[in-house]
């Protein structure tokens, strides 16, 4: 997730770029630039790190006038933060310049087409291929920037959102959207592009915002034309009068980043596996993956290694992969891994899992591994994170900034990512039928929209936290697949609400917790209709008995479980081993209600850090 910034009008753009990619470093980070158009020629300057090193750099190497300017801050999808890779790019002839949020997926062929008919590359990025592409039609189909746009983007597959000038044609900027925001902030004879609101709104509170599969092409004098990418077809622009403050834009209008966070949970997911498989040929394509193969399908073990949430990630992991893929798996508490002289074969593979991807125990426990020759596979939200330079491989989660401590869109995007892995490893190991493969894919591909509908409880979770959010503790259950997130939904309630709640194997109830059971005691019980759902409703009945009260996270429809517990949250039917990803939702927006409700700090709750990057 980038932040871009555009300007073109009658005021300097340089500072009014600068700050607007100021308001959207919360949506990356990593590298940052800056083109300017002077007049007569574009002056860009781009650097790894945050916009205040660009500022730095700025002063003492670009001249900064123009009326017309793009900048960027980036979040690394392709290619590592560096000053190469990052935004603006050329093409080849000097004249163009692009930002882009998103991903390309076709880039790889779309290159290689431009590398046969001469065109020379300096990134390792989806972006500067695109910017080539769009001048390569320019230059054979004799049009303007605006129709070139149009050609180009209909050439590719992905997602994005562009804004791209022509040193010739000065007096215009281009704009597209498609899976990516785009906002146009109009003001008087002057416009502002930008990711959303917040770069604009002290200038003008009138926004256009594009519609996906939509493009406009904004000049100085003549104002904004909108059109359909596919077909070019002009479209009527309709300029809102927009309501929010600045910190309302930035959290795109929730009241915190986390539940911002949870929302964007279905774009996280399918920006996971976008690019990695494709349902039509069933196929996954992992390259950290496919190129080390043989180290998977031959390894004595997985031992994965993590902390927290991501800790509870691995642990859904462990249930999929020796469900799918039928090889023995291992979870650590990293912290505990790394202290505890493990037993490491060279035949291991290891997978470290970090949102942050700067986790202390997490990268000393990865240290060890390498030292005692096993194979290090890493799974990291931050692109070029300290975690994700130290292993042998790796996939990013695709999920974006996560700003909020308490975890959320990288969880589900965590255990996204290790079904891709499970299922590839299963195919590979002929562990799988081949109907069986493309059923899975088929339902990984709807999960993001049978994540929309768990949220859609909102209200109703939102009822059932009034209920109980001055409970002293709270017990969560859940088994198979789910006792791992009855884990996870715990840690969520314990992080910003400071209410005590505990995780355990349903099961296990009636070893020990079950002497807890009281009327005071809200009981969290994930019971879908998969797995070992008989034995959990009798779990649920033992709890009655005892005048427990029951929370009931059910598959949708279910008469059983609402007949027995005071409440029941609906989530959608899904394969057993992809319920986590929609289970989870429920406990995240519970948490997330109480916390707010006992006025808890919920985007930094006590004592907590996003990354802990100490002992
Ligand atoms: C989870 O909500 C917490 N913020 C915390 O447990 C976190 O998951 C843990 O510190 C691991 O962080 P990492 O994924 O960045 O390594």
């Amino acid at each position: 997730m980038c932040g871009i910034v555009g300007y073109i009008g009658h005021r300097e753009a340089y500072p009014i770029v600068l700050k607007g990619l100021k308001r959207l470093e919360y949506r990356g980070y990593d590298s940052a630039g800056i083109a300017l158009y002077d007049g007569e020629e574009i002056k860009l300057s781009k650097t790894k790190g945050k916009v205040a090193d660009l500022e730095t750099r700025l002063e003492n190497e670009i001249a900064t006038k123009g009326t017309v300017g793009i900048g960027h801050t980036r979040w690394a999808t392709h290619g590592v933060p560096n000053d190469v890779n990052s935004h603006p790019h050329y093409s080849n002839s000097g004249n163009l310049v692009i930002i882009h949020n998103g991903i390309i997926e076709n880039y790889e062929p779309l290159r290689q087409e431009l590398t046969n008919r001469g065109y020379t590359f300096t990134s390792e990025t989806d972006t500067e291929v695109l910017v080539n592409l769009i001048e390569d039609v320019k230059t054979k189909e004799k049009v303007k920037l605006g129709k070139a746009v149009q050609i180009a983007l209909n050439q590719t597959v992905g997602a994005y959102a562009i804004a791209v000038f022509d040193r010739n044609k000065p007096d215009e900027i281009v704009v597209a959207r498609l899976g990516s925001p785009l906002a146009i902030g109009v003001g008087e004879n002057e416009y502002f592009v930008a990711s959303d609101a917040s770069p604009f709104i002290e200038y003008t509170n009138n926004a256009i915002y594009l519609e996906d599969g939509e493009m406009a092409i904004i000049r100085r004098k003549k104002g904004v034309k909108v059109r359909k990418i596919k077909d070019d077809k002009q479209v009527d622009p309709y300029v809102q009068e927009l309501k929010m403050n600045l910190e309302q834009i930035e959290k795109g209008g929730y009241d915190h980043f986390m539940l911002k966070e949870i929302y964007e949970q279905p774009n996280a997911i399918s920006d996971t596996y976008r690019g990695r498989m494709r349902v039509s040929d069933g196929i996954i394509k992992m390259a950290g993956i496919d190129d080390h193969i043989e180290k998977f399908t031959n390894a004595r073990r997985i031992l994965i290694i993590a902390c927290g949430t991501s800790w509870h990630a691995g642990l859904v992991g462990e249930y999929i992969f020796e469900d799918l893929a039928r090889i023995p798996v291992e979870v650590e508490y990293a912290s505990e891994f790394r202290y505890r002289n493990p037993v490491i074969y060279q035949d291991d593979v290891v997978i470290a899992i970090s949102q942050s991807g700067e986790t202390a125990d997490t990268m000393a426990a990865i240290k060890l591994a390498k030292e005692k020759g096993a194979f290090v596979f890493g799974i990291c939200n931050v692109v070029g994170s300290s975690i994700s330079r130290e292993t042998h491989a790796g996939a990013y989660t695709h999920a974006g900034p996560e700003i909020g401590v308490a975890s959320t869109k990288a969880f589900t995007t965590q255990i996204t990512v290790l079904t891709l892995i499970a299922l590839q490893l299963a195919k590979k190991k002929g562990v799988i039928s081949t109907p069986d493969f493309h059923a899975h894919l088929q339902e990984l591909e709807r999960i993001p929209e049978k994540v929309a509908k768990a949220l859609e409880s909102n209200e109703h979770i939102k009822e059932v936290a009034d209920i109980y959010k001055e409970a002293s503790n709270c017990l969560y259950l859940g088994r198979g697949f789910n006792f791992p997130v009855a884990l996870e939904g715990a840690l969520k309630l314990k992080e910003i609400s400071y209410i005590h709640a505990e995780g355990y194997p349903a099961a296990e109830m009636k070893h020990g917790p079950i002497a807890l059971i009281d009327e005071q005691m809200p009981v969290i019980v994930i019971a879908t209709k998969k797995g070992h759902y008989d034995k959990v409703v009798s779990n649920i009945q033992e709890i009655k008995s005892r005048k427990g009260k029951i929370i009931g996270i059910v598959t949708e429809g279910d008469v059983t479980v609402k007949g027995l517990a005071d409440h029941v949250i609906e989530i959608p039917e899904t394969m057993e081993s992809m319920t986590p990803l929609l289970t989870t939702i429920p406990l995240q927006l519970l948490s997330y209600h109480i916390a707010v409700m006992l006025n808890k700090n919920v985007d930094q709750p006590r004592n907590l850090a996003k990354s802990v990057t100490v002992e």
